[in-house]
């Protein structure tokens, strides 16, 4: 066998999407403001000098975004090109810098339309590029060193922050501004990264159904969120389900209910008459995991990426 230094290094892409993870502070580098998504994937490189010993690396900027705007053409042109990518032999796996905003949605989404045979890892970061205690060089190693390890092989997509491999099914944000602002929740991580070393604990099941086709730009449907508070009755859904001005019209409703996914007599009428119109509804709970029940536990926000998908597969049929 031979010594480990003659070994060829793996290949790997890194695409970046943007976030605060590439973002600048104009302004004293100690202090909150800043613009995400500036600097491109290539500066965020630049930080870790040590990512060269790891692996041979190419890159794509394949957007340059604050998550927060991140919108369906951006998905299509990222699973198209990681796509691209891993049909490469020589292609180990795909590294994707992104906003941790709307991370969870994406990772998710990539999940259900993607082979999970080569890892996809997503990363972000909750301070600039520019701050003094940056936390986007970390975990950019920590991404990269995920995504060349042996034992990753088949883990699909998941999510690399503060030293912690979150699953994309099971990721959400859940802190405005601490580095550990992420948390898989009641299933846990699915392994840490300590140093060097990659401990990984559990392996998600792939999703019964996935992968999905990926929908082409123009054919995403949609596929509009709600939430179930005090006072919430039918009105919102008779707007939406009956304005002319919806471009596309819509064609999903997803729902945050409270408690175990209940919600109010009035929504729940007028839930049940966009759905004999041919709405799809579904209900998740703003609480957390829904037990039992085809969507698993699924947040809201991923309940709505799921629900996206099946519909584009179904196609746009024509509303009564
Ligand atoms: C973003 O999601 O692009 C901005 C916020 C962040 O990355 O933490």
């Amino acid at each position: 066998m031979a010594p480990s230094s003659l070994r060829p290094l793996p290949q790997i892409v890194v695409l970046g999407t943007g976030g605060t993870i590439a973002g600048t502070a104009t302004g004293d580098p100690s202090l909150p403001g800043y613009t995400a998504g500036v600097l491109g994937v290539e500066d965020l490189l630049k930080e870790v000098p040590t990512l060269g010993s790891l692996a041979q690396i190419q890159t794509e900027q394949v957007a340059n975004v604050d998550s927060k705007d991140m919108t369906f053409a951006v998905w299509t042109r990222l699973a198209g090109r990681v796509m691209h990518w891993l049909a490469q032999p020589s292609i180990q796996a795909c590294v994707i810098t992104h906003g941790t905003d709307t991370l969870e949605e994406t990772a998710y989404f990539l999940s259900l339309v993607l082979p999970l045979d080569k890892p996809v890892v997503l990363t972000a970061a909750m301070r600039p590029a520019t701050a003094l205690n940056a936390d986007g060089p970390q975990n950019l190693l920590d991404a990269v060193r995920v995504a060349t390890h042996p034992e990753a092989r088949g883990i699909g997509v998941v999510c690399v922050l503060h030293g912690v491999v979150h699953a994309a099914r099971d990721v959400a944000k859940i802190n405005t501004h601490a580095v550990e602002a992420f948390s898989s929740g009641e299933r846990g991580p699915l392994g840490e990264i300590e140093g060097e070393h990659l401990r990984l604990w559990r392996r998600t099941p792939p999703e019964s159904g996935a992968p999905f086709a990926l929908p082409a730009a123009e054919a995403w449907p949609r596929v509009e969120l709600l939430s179930n508070v005090a006072g919430t009755d039918g009105a919102v859904v008779r707007c939406l389900v009956e304005s002319p001005c919806l471009h596309p019209r819509l064609r999903g409703l997803v729902v945050a209910g409270t408690g175990g996914g209940t919600v109010s007599r009035e929504l729940e009428a007028a839930l049940e008459a966009a759905a004999a119109q041919g709405v799809s509804v579904k209900v998740a709970s703003r609480v957390g995991p829904l037990r039992g029940g085809d969507d698993d536990g699924l947040s809201a926000v991923k309940l709505r990426v799921r629900l996206l998908l099946e519909l584009a597969a179904i196609g746009t049929p024509l509303r009564p």
